[in-house]
């Protein structure tokens, strides 16, 4: 029968957010190291029938609405389009979302939108070569750049960019970003780098915070509070800014500095079958143990209701007590 995932904070779980790999093309310094991680073992990871059948659960019993795939980079998931294909084909179909870095795009985008996919984010944090290469190390500028128009050429409007500033290396671009995303027709938002790389770096004193990021762009734009995006914001993470002279928004995530947990709604299934009911869970639900062992829809729905139950009210960031999560961003999704 039908149940809803709702946490004692009043939540409800709505945005399933689905990692299809934790591997990746890119090695982005606030991400991985350079040699890459220790990546998951093949016949760990759910196959495209058993997520089918976690995600089908997911709607048809569990009301979720959104399915946002992410990774790692879910372009390097074999046949990523067919299984596009088979969420947008379930019956209480759900809006389906794609969290990417857009290499190889160019050529798939089309393909994609044909596939059923609605939306999608791509990861774009400097628009210099040099800077990219050193970033990312690797020379893909380009690469994105083009998946970027391919993707709004192929209608999967709108558009958003996420941008992570990092001080002495992308910081002097906020502008620049801006400009090239009105330019473009896409909608940027810059996010405040969270405590979630690979090799525990990050530094609350060094981050570049939402209220700088304002200042910065407040030199050169006016950027006004729209009441109707305020109304509009519901559960997403960016507070949206309209650009004066403009119909143009740009986004700020301030995850860190003003959290938005308190209005929440997602849900995580990791490449590996564990339901997280946070980015910074400690604990996960292991789905793919009683998957394997033959568990029944309304057993493996049951347990999906536990885990988020138990959701924390907040990330703890700030906190003197907080542990960043043993799984890096990239194996847990974006
Ligand atoms: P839409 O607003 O629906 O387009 O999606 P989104 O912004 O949630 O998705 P995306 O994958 O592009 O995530 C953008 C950024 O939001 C991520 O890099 C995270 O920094 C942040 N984010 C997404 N989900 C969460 C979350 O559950 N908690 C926190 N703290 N940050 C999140
Ligand atoms: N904090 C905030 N955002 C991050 N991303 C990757 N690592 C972090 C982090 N530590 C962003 C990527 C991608 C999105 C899914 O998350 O840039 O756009
Ligand atoms: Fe890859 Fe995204 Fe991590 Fe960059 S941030 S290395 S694109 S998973």
């Amino acid at each position: 029968g039908r149940r809803v995932l709702a946490d004692r904070h009043g939540r409800v779980a709505t945005d399933l957010r689905v990692s299809l790999t934790d591997r990746c093309n890119l090695r982005c310094t606030y991400c991985m190291p350079a040699e890459g991680l220790d990546w998951m073992p093949r016949d760990e990871l759910l196959s495209d029938d058993e997520l089918i059948r976690l995600i089908r659960i997911g709607t048809s019993m569990l009301g979720i609405r959104t399915v946002r795939l992410t990774g790692g980079e879910p372009l390097l998931r074999k046949n990523l389009e067919g299984l596009v294909e088979r969420i947008a084909a379930l019956p209480d179909r759900p809006k389906i979302a794609l969290t990417t870095n857009a290499i190889g795009l160019a050529r798939r985008a089309r393909a994609l939108a044909d596939a059923g996919l609605d939306r999608i984010n791509i990861s774009l944090d400097t628009l210099d070569d040099d800077t990219f290469a050193q970033l990312a190390r690797r020379r893909r500028l380009a690469d994105v750049l083009a998946g970027v128009t391919a993707a709004r050429e192929a209608g999967l409007q709108p558009v958003k960019i996420n941008t992570v500033l990092m001080r002495g290396i992308n910081d002097h671009e906020a502008v620049a970003l801006v400009r090239w995303a009105i330019d473009e027709g896409v909608q940027l938002r810059f996010i405040e780098q969270m405590p979630l790389d690979a090799q525990h770096g990050w530094d609350r004193h060094t981050m570049i915070t939402a209220e700088e990021i304002r200042a910065q762009l407040g030199r050169e734009f006016n950027l006004v509070e729209d009441p109707d995006d305020a109304r509009a914001r519901g559960s997403a993470p960016a507070e949206l800014f309209r650009i004066d002279g403009t119909e143009h928004r740009v986004g700020i995530i301030a995850a860190v500095s003003q959290p938005f947990c308190g209005a929440c709604d997602r849900v995580r299934l990791t490449a590996d079958g564990q339901l997280r009911n946070c980015l910074f869970a400690r604990t996960e639900q292991d789905l793919r143990t009683p998957l394997r062992a033959g568990a029944d829809d309304d057993a493996l729905a049951d347990q999906w209701v536990s885990a988020v139950a138990i959701k924390l009210p907040g990330h703890g960031i700030d906190d003197p007590s907080f542990l960043q999560p043993d799984r890096p961003m990239s194996a847990i999704g974006g």
